[in-house]
């Protein structure tokens, strides 16, 4: 089944709030020109926390979406420094990402961390990007098909047993040897890995509840690379970093995405 296609900028660390905006005229400018041409699937833009207020305030209605970089498992109280799914939702986010690797690395988030922040994203109305993906050693050891079953294995107690429009997740397969390094699996790696992420959800939730879940790549995607790694089967979208902080290479990653859906 073809799924709608989804883009996602993760801006990181990066930018204050007059560059944020910057960024977001120029994609509004070059998205609303692709909607009149009919060649888009569905973007979302992750800007730091700072800087959501003010995105949101000059997306407005326009078809770009909105989504945190993280968020806190509790729904509110005396966790100083965090930041909860209701505050997302209430400066306009739709989307959230979890479990990127460099929060699994630098903010010791553990498997159980990261489920217990899905079912926060599915109880505050969010829908989560999960990001799952195996590091250098375990590809060189033969493993990667282990390592991220075990990362979805560990999600599957916080998985909703009826997935509805407001409770749909996204799953970002995102090596992490891949990220921002340059250098990306071959498409038969991708073509395996991605297969095997929508075997494991079915195994977990039901083929009939993540028939729409869509399946990101994510780690160096370029506007070089993007439409080999878009054409292979499975492939849903995109999860993008370096990249996605340029208009041009960002808007050409979209335009590489096929446009027969
Ligand atoms: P990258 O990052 O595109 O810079 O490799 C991807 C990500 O971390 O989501």
């Amino acid at each position: 089944m073809r799924r709608r296609a989804l883009i996602v900028g993760n801006w990181k660390m990066n930018g204050l709030v007059e560059t944020a905006l910057e960024l977001t005229e120029s994609l509004l400018t070059g998205v609303a020109k692709r909607e009149k041409k009919k060649l888009l699937g569905e973007v979302v833009v992750c800007p730091p926390f700072t800087a959501l207020s003010a995105v949101n305030n000059i997306l407005g209605g326009s078809s770009i979406k909105l989504g945190g970089q993280n968020m806190s498992a509790e729904s509110s109280g005396a966790f100083t420094g965090e930041i909860c799914g209701i505050m997302l939702r209430n400066v306009g986010c739709r989307y959230v990402i979890l479990g990127h690797s460099e929060r699994r690395r630098h903010f010791g988030e553990t498997d159980l961390d990261v489920g217990r922040k899905v079912a926060a994203a599915f109880r505050d109305g969010l829908n989560p990007i999960i990001c799952v993906g195996e590091d250098m050693a375990q590809r060189e050891a033969g493993s990667a098909l282990d390592a991220v079953d075990a990362q979805i294995q560990a999600l599957a107690p916080f998985l909703p047993e009826k997935t509805t429009k407001q409770n749909q997740m996204v799953i970002a397969y995102e090596p992490v040897w891949a990220i921002g390094s340059g250098q990306t699996p071959t498409p038969q790696q991708i073509s395996e890995m991605h297969v095997f992420i929508r075997d494991r959800l079915d195994k977990y939730m039901g083929a009939d509840e993540t028939r729409k879940v869509r399946i990101l790549y994510g780690g160096s995607l370029k506007p070089e690379n993007a439409a080999a790694i878009f054409s292979v089967d499975n492939v849903d979208g995109g999860l993008v970093g370096g990249s996605s902080l340029s208009p041009q290479d960002f808007l050409a990653i979209i335009d590489a995405y096929p446009t027969s859906d």
